[in-house]
């Protein structure tokens, strides 16, 4: 089969599939372009619908004009979807009281952290620990030069050391290993590709995402890995974004307490758990150019609050999103 003619098969194929599960002019759809097929092989439409503005429009599917050495043309997707923002007022949240009311927050070691369950009045106490991790780093840099805590706080690039993040052995102190992935441990032997993070979530038991996140943790320790890449809890907000799967699917709710339990069973097993992609980082396409447009309230209702279930989980790390953002 040429690729003249798969490409217009596909793109048949994607029309009938789009009207079947519309069924409607009014749904959404993607905006048509004209396909080059016949005078071209070149199927890459080029533009990138990367940003969602409140100005966009839905649009039918339309098939376009044919050309003349093709009996029909039809049109093509242009790239990932965009929605429009929707444009409801944000009415804060209260300020959040500073003292802590016994006994909603017991006082926590992430080694030995609370027991599942669902009671949200729950939130574990990690300040002690906290503190002590802070009296331990502060006494350990407070005779560093500048070179030295340049180095530790720097790192050594990609995959120059024996993760795929390093930071270097400064003095007595032995360097970090951050590794991949959210799964499992990348790039070794004899360790476990756990189901994914939506297969897990799919399960909505809390046990089960708490057992696997302990057990991820654990291969991760016994690998020598400081901190582990994971989970993602970003909200696939596009549905063709390659790495949507990792995360655990597109409720902020699911999301929120999936990556909470998986936090709490990674970091007993003694690893440092990654929130992560701080924040919008919604699809791989160009995904260091894209910008993810986001107005406060869907923010904070949507996007954020997994974020925020995983501080509560008390996650020792977050790493940022790939995309540009523009609140
Ligand atoms: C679409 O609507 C038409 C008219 O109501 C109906 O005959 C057809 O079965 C529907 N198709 C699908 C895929 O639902
Ligand atoms: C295909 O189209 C894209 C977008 O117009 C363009 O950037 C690219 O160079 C084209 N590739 C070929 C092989 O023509
Ligand atoms: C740092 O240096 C000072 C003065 O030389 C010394 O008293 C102190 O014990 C050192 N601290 C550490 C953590 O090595
Ligand atoms: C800091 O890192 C650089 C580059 O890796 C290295 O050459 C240097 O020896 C390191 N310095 C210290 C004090 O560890």
């Amino acid at each position: 089969m040429g690729p003249t003619l798969r490409a217009w098969l596909l793109a048949v194929v994607h029309v009938v599939a789009v009207q079947s599960l519309t069924n409607s002019t009014s749904s959404f759809s993607f905006s048509g372009v004209p396909s080059s097929a016949g005078s071209s092989t070149n199927t890459s439409t080029g533009t990138t619908a990367t940003t969602a503005s409140s100005s966009s429009s839905f649009s039918t599917v339309t098939p376009v004009t044919t050309t003349s050495t093709t009996p029909t043309s039809v049109a093509t997707e242009t790239g990932p979807l965009t929605w429009p923002i929707s444009e409801y007022p944000f009415t804060p949240f209260p300020t959040p009281t500073f003292a802590p009311i016994p006994p909603i927050f017991p006082e926590t070691d992430p080694l030995n952290p609370p027991p599942v369950s669902s009671d949200f009045n729950v939130v574990p106490d990690f300040a002690p620990a906290w503190a002590t991790a802070y009296e331990k780093a502060k006494s350990m840099i407070a005779n560093f030069t500048i070179e030295q805590k340049v180095n530790i706080t720097t790192g050594v690039g990609w995959m120059n050391g024996l993760c795929v993040g390093n930071i270097p052995s400064v003095a007595e102190f032995p360097g970090l290993c951050l590794q991949d992935s959210p799964l499992g441990v990348r790039f070794t032997d004899l360790v476990t590709a756990f189901p994914a993070g939506v297969t897990t979530a799919s399960t909505w038991n809390r046990a089960l995402i708490r057992a696997r996140g302990l057990a991820l943790g654990q291969e991760f320790h016994a690998k020598g890995v400081n901190i582990a890449l994971g989970p993602m809890m970003n909200m696939g907000r596009v549905a063709q974004g390659g790495r949507n799967w990792e995360g655990f699917g597109a409720d902020p709710f699911l999301t929120g307490e999936a990556a909470y339990e998986t936090i709490l069973g990674l970091q007993q097993a003694g690893v440092q758990a990654t929130a992560k992609h701080y924040i919008n980082n919604e699809q791989e396409w160009k995904r260091t150019q894209e910008s993810s447009n986001v107005d406060d309230r869907t923010e904070h209702e949507i996007y954020a609050h997994p974020f925020l279930r995983s501080v509560m989980a008390g996650v020792s790390s977050v790493m940022c999103s790939y995309s540009k953002l523009l609140h």
